[in-house]
């Protein structure tokens, strides 16, 4: 991993990208790589804030995050996962081992996912940050604003501007208020956004900006 990858970062179609992230869990720990939250406090916060345990909802770039099982924990049912990556789905499958048919998991390139119903929160831990195109940032937005009920909100957590460069080998791009009211298209409005930090599970910090859109029409 590392140089070889970065410098494709740019053009990275989506079979190398689902490649890359396959590898990554493949080869890694889950509990191990920085991004990892032993409990996903600040998801949870976000996530509660717009929704109750009956809402639908759906974490795109799901990774191995243990989100799941906690929204589980708090009684949601109605939950979708999604993810490039089917390694990661499969480790989620496997630790959750449920028999009920809960959640959905959808193994897609966000920019290619084709929504079946509307959820009443998007949600999204640090993978739009490594959308480098500005054509797959307008169709993330396009996807995301045909998943989200009318009223509904996405939360968006990305490195912050003064963030993290790189992660996971992959460029990544940093975002203020600003930048990221610049992405959204009509019918999504910013209405909040805060800088928090991240602990990484070697102890050091990961400056992190979290944006709470709406879809106004
Ligand atoms: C840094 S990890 C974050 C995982 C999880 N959200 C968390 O907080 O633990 C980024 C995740 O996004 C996924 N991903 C990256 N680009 C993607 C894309 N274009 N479409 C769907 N998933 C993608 C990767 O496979 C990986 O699981």
């Amino acid at each position: 991993m590392g140089d070889t990858i970065k410098d494709v970062n740019k053009i990275l179609p989506d079979a190398v990208r689902r490649e890359h992230w396959d590898n990554l869990f493949r080869s890694k720990t889950y509990t191990d790589v920085l991004w990892h939250q032993t409990t996903p406090a600040k998801s949870l916060a976000q996530i509660e804030r717009f929704s109750g345990a009956e809402d639908a909802v759906i974490d795109v770039g799901c990774g191995a995050s243990l989100l799941v099982d906690n929204l589980i924990a708090k009684g949601y049912r109605n939950l979708c996962l999604l993810d490039a990556s089917e390694a990661s789905l499969q480790i989620v499958r496997d630790r959750l081992a449920l028999d009920a048919d809960i959640p959905d998991y959808v193994c897609s390139d966000i920019v290619n996912f084709n929504p079946q119903k509307q959820f009443r929160v998007w949600h999204d831990r640090a993978m739009f940050h490594f959308l480098q195109e500005a054509t797959e940032r307008q169709k993330y937005f396009a996807v995301l604003h045909a998943s989200l009920l009318p009223g509904g909100t996405a939360i968006i957590n990305t490195f912050a501007a003064d963030g993290e460069t790189e992660c996971a080998g992959l460029s990544t791009i940093r975002y203020d208020r600003e930048r990221m009211a610049a992405e959204l298209p009509e019918g999504l409005e910013l209405i909040e956004a805060e800088d928090f930090v991240h602990t990484t599970p070697r102890n050091t910090e990961q400056n992190y900006a979290a944006f709470y859109i709406r879809k106004t029409h």
